[in-house]
């Protein structure tokens, strides 16, 4: 079995607007992927620049960093064996056009800008970690057993 790691994931700000909140976490859990953390907040844009601090040469890092501040965010801590590229696998292609169906993005994302999540990315190892503390306390991140513990993914 391949080795249990925490991601960094969140329903960005078109997915809480358009209700997909627990659409989106559902999927997760559904998966057996295990919860280990989830806030509500608005992004500091100091902090969305930052999160986003790999693509700030690029033409469209000020209208990521206005979207990406514009309203709410669920931002969350998956866990489980693999998590990070098990969960790009459900969030499948950047671009929402590409993703196929099934995937999250592919089902319910509308175009390049509005994709409804972001999640860490596998190809850029330490990303994860990095997000997490981004986004998260070290006592926000909750250490529990669940009930299906011998169930989970
Ligand atoms: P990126 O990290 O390449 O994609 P992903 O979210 O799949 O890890 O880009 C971050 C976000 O930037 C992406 O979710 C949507 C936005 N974006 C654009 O608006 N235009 C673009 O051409 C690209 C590549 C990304
Ligand atoms: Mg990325």
């Amino acid at each position: 079995m391949s080795e249990r790691e925490r991601t960094f994931v969140m329903v960005k700000p078109d997915g809480v607007q358009r209700g997909l909140i627990g659409e989106i976490v559902s999927r997760f859990e559904e998966r057996g992927l295990k919860l280990v953390a989830g806030k509500f907040i608005e992004i500091p844009r100091e902090l969305a620049e930052e999160h986003y601090g790999e693509h700030s040469d690029k033409p469209f890092f000020d209208g990521l960093v206005d979207f990406i501040t514009s309203g709410p965010v669920f931002a969350m801590v998956w866990e489980g064996g693999d998590a990070t590229r098990q969960v790009r696998s459900m969030v499948g292609e950047t671009d929402p056009a590409e993703s196929p169906a099934g995937t999250i993005r592919g089902d319910l994302g509308l175009d390049l800008g509005r994709n409804v999540i972001h999640a860490s990315d596998h190809e850029d190892p330490g990303s994860n970690e990095r997000e997490i503390d981004l986004f998260f306390d070290e006592d926000e991140l909750v250490d529990y057993e669940r009930a299906d513990e011998g169930w989970l993914y």
